[in-house]
């Protein structure tokens, strides 16, 4: 998995210079204040694809557990909020639901 990410990253950076920007919306500047201390925000929109809710508390949890993000308590869910809403996996419609 380390190794693949990598790659993601490398391939990435290659295609596009330009520095990844945060989708609009309450929480966004937070989470780039945040988020940015240690690695780029391509983490972020690199793992939209398959992180829901739980995911992404998890995963602001294991930045702050694991590699000492300097996240306060209260700033949490607005973090967490910030991500499902922006960058949350979406939900998978039943075939039968019309538009
Ligand atoms: C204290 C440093 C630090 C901060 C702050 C930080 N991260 Fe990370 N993050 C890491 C490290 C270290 C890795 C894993 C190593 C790598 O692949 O570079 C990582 C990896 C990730 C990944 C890739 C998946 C994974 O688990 O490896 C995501 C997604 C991620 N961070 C999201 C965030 C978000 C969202 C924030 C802000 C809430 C954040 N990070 C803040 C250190 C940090």
């Amino acid at each position: 998995m380390f190794v693949i990410l990598l790659v993601l990253v490398a391939a990435a950076s290659f295609a596009d210079e330009r520095p990844i920007q945060l989708k609009d919306g309450p929480g966004k500047d937070l989470v780039a204040g945040r988020c940015t201390v240690c690695h780029s925000l391509d983490y972020i929109q690199m793992n939209s694809f398959f992180l829901d809710r739980q995911g992404w508390e998890g995963e602001v949890k294991k930045m702050v557990k694991a590699f000492g993000a300097p996240i306060q308590p209260d700033e949490m869910s607005r973090i967490v909020d910030y991500l499902v809403k922006n960058y949350g996996k979406k939900p998978v419609r039943p075939v039968s639901t019309p538009k």
